[in-house]
């Protein structure tokens, strides 16, 4: 269990599980390989997260840029993600968890979409950990498909565009309902948001770890939960003992 005081505890951590061809390079492997065991790292994870109390976890699984990769890497990728949820569905539900997808649907792999619509139906009422898996992800596309959307209720005279607030446009984003990352973990050593979140992402804390992702281990997500909770968060305003008697 975490010893860390539930108030320090974020309620939303987002990962990008970084470096998974690297670990496999490293080991003289294909770095279908590094994916493959980056799954078993995903599994940990969210035992970790739901275990100290974290309320949302996201993990990056597949960028909108990662179809620039090699057609075998990515039918690589989306096969993985198929049997994690074939494999694993059943588990998450007793375990009651709740999963969500985010990115965009359109043009998904046929044998992929039911898949992902089943994962989220299933577990629906769930009220443990929500699982945000972020699939074919990218945030300018993200807020890019809110824009038209918004902008097609203003085109219908259904939408005033003074009613457009950052509210609003949140409300419109693939992650409405869902907190901002309080936290955000890139694995890998990059120190780099790849069009993760950029919307959320306001005034999340970020943390950049060395560990290639297969080698993110429980204990390394504990120390960055305990390196969270000695971060101060300003938000814009001051340092609460600087603003007393202000
Ligand atoms: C992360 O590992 C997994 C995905 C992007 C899907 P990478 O595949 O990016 O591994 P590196 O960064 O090349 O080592
Ligand atoms: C970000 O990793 C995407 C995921 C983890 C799914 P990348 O490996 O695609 O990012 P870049 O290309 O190094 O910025
Ligand atoms: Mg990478």
């Amino acid at each position: 269990m975490s010893s860390l005081p539930p108030s320090t505890v974020p309620a939303h951590v987002a990962i990008i599980m970084d470096g998974n061809g690297r670990w496999a390079n490293a080991r003289g492997l294909p770095r279908t390989m590094g994916h493959r065991k980056g799954v078993e790292t995903v599994r940990e994870a969210v035992r970790t997260a739901a275990e100290c109390g974290v309320a949302y976890l996201t993990l990056f699984a597949f960028s909108s840029e990662n179809w620039n990769r090699p057609q075998s890497e990515i039918s690589d990728l989306m096969g993985l993600l198929k049997t994690f949820i074939r494999r694993d569905l059943a588990s998450l539900h007793r375990e009651n968890v709740r999963i969500r997808v985010i990115g965009d649907r359109a043009n998904l792999r046929s044998d992929l979409l039911p898949l992902l619509l089943e994962a989220e139906e299933t577990t629906r009422l769930n009220t443990g950990i929500t699982l945000v898996i972020a699939f074919n992800y990218g945030a300018r596309d993200e807020i890019a498909r809110a824009v038209r959307k918004l902008a097609g209720e203003v085109a219908a005279g259904r939408l005033d565009p003074s009613a457009i607030t950052p509210e609003r446009i949140g409300a419109s984003l693939d992650t409405a309902g869902i907190p901002d990352p309080d936290l955000i973990i890139r694995t890998s050593g990059e120190e780099r948001l790849s069009n993760f979140l950029l919307w959320q992402a306001a005034y999340s804390e970020l943390m950049f770890v060395p560990d290639f992702w297969p080698d993110f281990s429980r204990e390394t997500f504990l120390a960055a939960l305990a390196r969270y909770s000695m971060r101060e968060r300003r938000f814009g305003g001051l340092q609460p003992t600087l603003a007393v008697g202000s």
